[in-house]
């Protein structure tokens, strides 16, 4: 059971919460300075992780698929599907270096001859890309995977910069300068993501989100499942008009108190689903089905995505204060790791670096 012992628990998370506008700008810087040209025509990465270091991959493929040529696909799991070959490059990010899944994909992609990045702060991923002659893209240590989202997300878009039709380097400064002038209002008591908490109060949370927005939608349910130890969904439009609609039409007293859906509003969502996303809504209304929506200010799509970021990570934490949980740690997986072997957690010590060779491949 979770610790009731919060302790400093919740001041650290939002301190490394509030890291998230620098860790990106730090992150870029590394991305870009420490990758090896992209050979022109680059066409497939593959993003090889789990958990709190594969989501900097789902959140990159919903700029590179709107605004790139590359197939960027995020592969969790052991096994690469057969498509994935050289010339394709394959990133492993694992924050610790020792995750299981991610390490054996990582020696897949040796075995196919593809060229590899590695993105650590050290641990077994960083010595085998060291010997292997891998570049590596190095994370600080310190602190839980999923508080180094900012660097993990700015990290891999300087790496797969040049594939942009413009570096995202003005871009990402401005975005991470307009989070840094909403976060005081942000992270105030009565702030957006504490009003979101309170509305949702003990309910079971389902994040809606349409395809460009669904690697924030799945940030949600996992900040809310690590930070506040409890339960939650995720639903892509338009999708879910497809079968969870089924399901709601039928929502009855019990899913009315138990359950509430989030909606993540965007003002570049796709035309094509207004009008289902408006019908819904009224089924929801009639159902009487808790709604909540979140809206999402900014005009760019990767502005968007950074003030989704900053808002869910404060709404798990609000959820978090609300219940009386530690944020910080999350002994399940610590527990799951070493009973089935593999995947100790990073170094402890703040701010060290994994040794680095450069090389080209
Ligand atoms: O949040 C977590 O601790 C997990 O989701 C980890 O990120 C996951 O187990 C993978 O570990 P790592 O990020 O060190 O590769």
């Amino acid at each position: 059971m979770p610790s009731r012992a919060v302790g400093l628990g919740p001041a650290r998370m939002l301190a490394l919460m509030a890291e998230l506008p620098t860790q990106l700008k730090n992150g870029f810087r590394e991305g870009t300075e420490q990758t090896p040209p992209l050979p022109p025509g680059l066409r497939q990465v593959t993003v090889a992780g789990m958990g709190g270091s594969a989501i900097a991959g789902d959140l990159v493929t919903s700029l590179t698929s709107a605004e790139t040529e590359l197939d960027l696909q995020v592969v969790r799991s052991y096994e690469l599907p057969r498509p994935i070959r050289a010339p394709g490059w394959l990133v492993a990010i694992s924050y610790s270096g020792n995750t299981q899944e991610t390490l054996h994909a990582y020696a897949e992609a040796g075995r196919r001859g593809m060229p590899r990045l590695a993105i650590t702060s050290g641990g077994e991923l960083g010595e085998r890309a060291a010997r292997d002659g891998v570049p590596i893209l190095a994370v600080p240590s310190g602190g839980p995977p999923r508080a180094w989202v900012g660097f993990l997300l700015g990290t891999l878009l300087g790496a797969l910069d040049a594939a942009f039709p413009r570096s995202n380097e003005a871009r990402l400064k401005e975005a991470a300068q307009e989070l840094s002038a909403r976060w005081p209002e942000l992270a105030e008591e009565g702030g957006l993501p504490a009003r979101l908490a309170a509305a949702v109060g003990a309910r079971l949370p389902t994040i809606c989100a349409e395809p460009s927005l669904a690697g924030l939608a799945r940030r949600w349910k996992t900040q809310v499942e690590e930070n506040a130890k409890r339960g939650a969904t995720f639903e892509i439009l338009p999708e879910m008009f497809h079968n969870a609609v089924v399901g709601w039409d039928r929502a009855g007293v019990l899913d009315r108190s138990s359950r509430a859906l989030l909606f993540l509003d965007w003002s570049g969502s796709l035309p094509q689903i207004r009008p289902r996303r408006e019908y819904l809504m009224g089924l929801l209304q009639e159902r009487k089905v808790p709604v909540v929506h979140v809206p999402l200010a900014s005009l760019d799509h990767l502005g968007a995505i950074l003030e989704g970021i900053a808002v869910g990570d404060l709404f798990s934490l609000a959820l978090a204060r609300q219940d009386g949980i530690d944020p910080m740690p999350t002994e399940a997986i610590d527990r799951m790791k070493a009973a089935t072997g593999g995947g100790a957690p990073a170094a402890p010590s703040k701010r060290s670096r994994p040794a680095r060779k450069r090389a080209t491949r």
